[in-house]
Protein backbone atom coordinates (compact mmCIF):
# COMPACT_ATOMS: atom_id res chain seq x y z
CA UNK A 1 0.00 0.00 0.00
CA UNK A 2 1.53 3.64 -0.93
CA UNK A 3 2.10 5.93 2.41
CA UNK A 4 0.16 8.72 2.31
CA UNK A 5 1.09 11.89 1.42
CA UNK A 6 1.11 14.83 3.24
CA UNK A 7 2.50 18.63 2.55
CA UNK A 8 2.61 20.96 4.97
CA UNK A 9 4.25 24.41 5.99
CA UNK A 10 5.32 25.24 9.38
CA UNK A 11 6.84 28.42 10.86
CA UNK A 12 7.60 28.01 14.14
CA UNK A 13 7.40 24.61 14.29
CA UNK A 14 4.25 23.08 15.60
CA UNK A 15 3.08 21.58 12.74
CA UNK A 16 6.25 19.74 11.64
CA UNK A 17 6.22 18.40 14.97
CA UNK A 18 2.72 17.26 14.72
CA UNK A 19 3.25 15.72 10.97
CA UNK A 20 6.39 13.80 12.88
CA UNK A 21 4.63 12.91 15.28
CA UNK A 22 1.76 11.39 12.89
CA UNK A 23 4.21 9.39 10.49
CA UNK A 24 5.36 8.09 14.03
CA UNK A 25 2.11 6.53 15.32
CA UNK A 26 1.17 5.59 11.07
CA UNK A 27 4.52 3.66 11.61
CA UNK A 28 3.38 1.76 15.00
CA UNK A 29 0.41 1.01 13.46
CA UNK A 30 1.90 -0.35 9.78
CA UNK A 31 3.75 -2.54 12.13
CA UNK A 32 0.67 -3.90 13.54
CA UNK A 33 -0.98 -4.52 10.72
CA UNK A 34 0.68 -4.13 7.32
CA UNK A 35 -3.34 -3.00 5.69
CA UNK A 36 -2.64 0.24 7.75
CA UNK A 37 -1.06 2.93 5.67
CA UNK A 38 2.26 4.69 6.32
CA UNK A 39 2.28 8.48 6.31
CA UNK A 40 5.32 10.57 4.44
CA UNK A 41 5.55 14.23 5.50
CA UNK A 42 7.13 16.81 2.92
CA UNK A 43 7.69 20.54 4.48
CA UNK A 44 7.65 22.94 2.05
CA UNK A 45 8.85 26.00 2.51
CA UNK A 46 9.96 29.37 0.36
CA UNK A 47 13.25 27.39 -0.61
CA UNK A 48 11.04 24.66 -2.20
CA UNK A 49 11.06 24.37 -5.90
CA UNK A 50 7.70 23.86 -6.94
CA UNK A 51 6.77 20.61 -8.60
CA UNK A 52 4.02 19.20 -10.68
CA UNK A 53 2.20 16.51 -7.81
CA UNK A 54 1.55 13.25 -9.79
CA UNK A 55 -0.15 11.64 -6.30
CA UNK A 56 -2.51 12.21 -4.17
CA UNK A 57 -1.83 14.04 -1.15
CA UNK A 58 -3.44 15.85 2.20
CA UNK A 59 -2.56 19.61 3.37
CA UNK A 60 -1.77 20.83 6.50
CA UNK A 61 -1.77 24.33 7.21
CA UNK A 62 -1.04 26.92 10.00
CA UNK A 63 -2.98 30.56 10.23
CA UNK A 64 -1.06 33.35 9.99
CA UNK A 65 -3.02 36.02 9.12
CA UNK A 66 -3.24 39.82 9.92
CA UNK A 67 -6.45 42.26 10.27
CA UNK A 68 -9.81 40.59 9.39
CA UNK A 69 -12.53 40.04 11.91
CA UNK A 70 -13.23 36.08 11.19
CA UNK A 71 -15.36 36.14 8.80
CA UNK A 72 -13.24 35.77 6.04
CA UNK A 73 -12.30 38.87 4.07
CA UNK A 74 -10.32 41.60 5.24
CA UNK A 75 -7.81 39.93 5.83
CA UNK A 76 -3.82 39.34 5.03
CA UNK A 77 -2.09 36.08 5.12
CA UNK A 78 0.93 36.32 6.32
CA UNK A 79 3.86 33.63 5.96
CA UNK A 80 2.40 30.85 4.81
CA UNK A 81 1.74 31.79 1.32
CA UNK A 82 4.04 29.48 -0.44
CA UNK A 83 2.02 26.27 0.58
CA UNK A 84 -0.85 27.98 -1.29
CA UNK A 85 0.90 28.94 -3.94
CA UNK A 86 2.21 25.43 -4.28
CA UNK A 87 -1.12 24.27 -4.32
CA UNK A 88 -2.29 26.32 -7.07
CA UNK A 89 0.77 25.83 -9.00
CA UNK A 90 -0.06 23.96 -12.46
CA UNK A 91 -2.75 21.05 -11.78
CA UNK A 92 -1.61 20.47 -8.11
CA UNK A 93 -5.10 20.82 -6.55
CA UNK A 94 -6.68 18.70 -8.54
CA UNK A 95 -5.07 15.81 -6.30
CA UNK A 96 -5.42 17.26 -2.86
CA UNK A 97 -7.55 14.87 -1.28
CA UNK A 98 -8.07 17.66 1.68
CA UNK A 99 -6.79 20.10 4.68
CA UNK A 100 -6.71 20.23 7.82
CA UNK A 101 -6.12 23.35 9.70
CA UNK A 102 -4.29 24.26 12.71
CA UNK A 103 -4.29 27.68 14.36
CA UNK A 104 -4.52 28.46 18.55
CA UNK A 105 -8.38 28.75 19.84
CA UNK A 106 -7.68 31.97 21.28
CA UNK A 107 -8.00 33.98 17.84
CA UNK A 108 -11.38 32.63 17.93
CA UNK A 109 -13.85 32.99 14.66
CA UNK A 110 -10.31 33.15 13.13
CA UNK A 111 -9.35 29.87 14.46
CA UNK A 112 -7.80 28.24 11.35
CA UNK A 113 -8.84 30.53 8.92
CA UNK A 114 -6.19 29.83 6.44
CA UNK A 115 -7.64 26.56 6.02
CA UNK A 116 -10.80 27.01 5.92
CA UNK A 117 -9.64 29.59 2.84
CA UNK A 118 -7.44 26.93 1.31
CA UNK A 119 -10.77 24.45 1.02
CA UNK A 120 -12.65 27.46 -0.63
CA UNK A 121 -10.33 28.43 -3.03
CA UNK A 122 -9.02 24.88 -4.28
CA UNK A 123 -12.33 23.31 -4.20
CA UNK A 124 -11.13 20.63 -1.44
CA UNK A 125 -12.40 19.28 1.62
CA UNK A 126 -11.92 20.87 5.19
CA UNK A 127 -11.30 17.30 7.03
CA UNK A 128 -10.05 18.37 10.82
CA UNK A 129 -8.39 21.06 12.50
CA UNK A 130 -6.13 20.84 15.71
CA UNK A 131 -4.30 23.37 18.40
CA UNK A 132 -0.92 24.32 17.97
CA UNK A 133 0.90 20.64 18.21
CA UNK A 134 -1.60 18.90 18.90
CA UNK A 135 -2.55 15.52 21.22
CA UNK A 136 -2.22 12.05 21.05
CA UNK A 137 -6.06 11.70 20.40
CA UNK A 138 -5.87 14.73 17.65
CA UNK A 139 -2.74 12.21 15.97
CA UNK A 140 -4.96 8.95 16.20
CA UNK A 141 -8.45 10.97 14.71
CA UNK A 142 -6.52 12.67 11.89
CA UNK A 143 -4.83 9.14 10.82
CA UNK A 144 -8.43 7.58 10.84
CA UNK A 145 -9.62 10.96 8.88
CA UNK A 146 -6.75 10.44 6.20
CA UNK A 147 -7.65 6.52 6.13
CA UNK A 148 -11.24 6.97 5.96
CA UNK A 149 -11.14 9.95 3.11
CA UNK A 150 -7.82 7.81 0.84
CA UNK A 151 -10.68 4.68 0.94
CA UNK A 152 -14.08 6.97 0.07
CA UNK A 153 -11.59 8.23 -3.04
CA UNK A 154 -10.21 4.96 -4.19
CA UNK A 155 -14.17 3.46 -4.04
CA UNK A 156 -15.46 6.62 -6.12
CA UNK A 157 -12.87 5.81 -8.60
C1 LIG B 1 1.54 36.40 14.20
C2 LIG B 1 0.66 35.21 14.46
C3 LIG B 1 -0.65 35.22 13.95
C4 LIG B 1 -1.49 34.12 14.17
N1 LIG B 1 -2.77 34.15 13.68
C5 LIG B 1 -3.62 33.11 13.92
C6 LIG B 1 -4.96 33.14 13.47
O1 LIG B 1 -5.42 34.10 12.86
N2 LIG B 1 -5.75 32.05 13.72
C7 LIG B 1 -5.29 30.95 14.39
O2 LIG B 1 -6.05 29.98 14.56
N3 LIG B 1 -4.01 30.89 14.84
C8 LIG B 1 -3.17 31.93 14.62
N4 LIG B 1 -1.87 31.89 15.09
C9 LIG B 1 -1.42 30.67 15.81
C10 LIG B 1 -0.64 29.71 14.91
O3 LIG B 1 -1.39 29.31 13.78
C11 LIG B 1 -0.28 28.47 15.74
O4 LIG B 1 0.63 28.84 16.75
C12 LIG B 1 0.31 27.34 14.89
O5 LIG B 1 0.44 26.19 15.70
C13 LIG B 1 1.68 27.71 14.34
O6 LIG B 1 2.17 26.63 13.57
P1 LIG B 1 3.74 26.48 13.23
O7 LIG B 1 4.47 26.44 14.56
O8 LIG B 1 3.84 25.16 12.51
O9 LIG B 1 4.16 27.62 12.39
C14 LIG B 1 -1.02 32.99 14.89
C15 LIG B 1 0.30 33.00 15.40
C16 LIG B 1 1.11 34.09 15.19
C17 LIG B 1 2.53 34.05 15.76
Amino acid sequence: MEPMRILYISIEGNTRNFVDNLTAYAHQQHEQDPANPLVEGTEISDQTDFAVETKPYFVTVPTYLDGGDGIGSGVTELLTNTLGEYIGYKNNARLCLGIFGSGNKNFNAQYCLTAKRYSRMFHVPFLADFELRGTDRDVHRIYADMVARSAEVLTAK
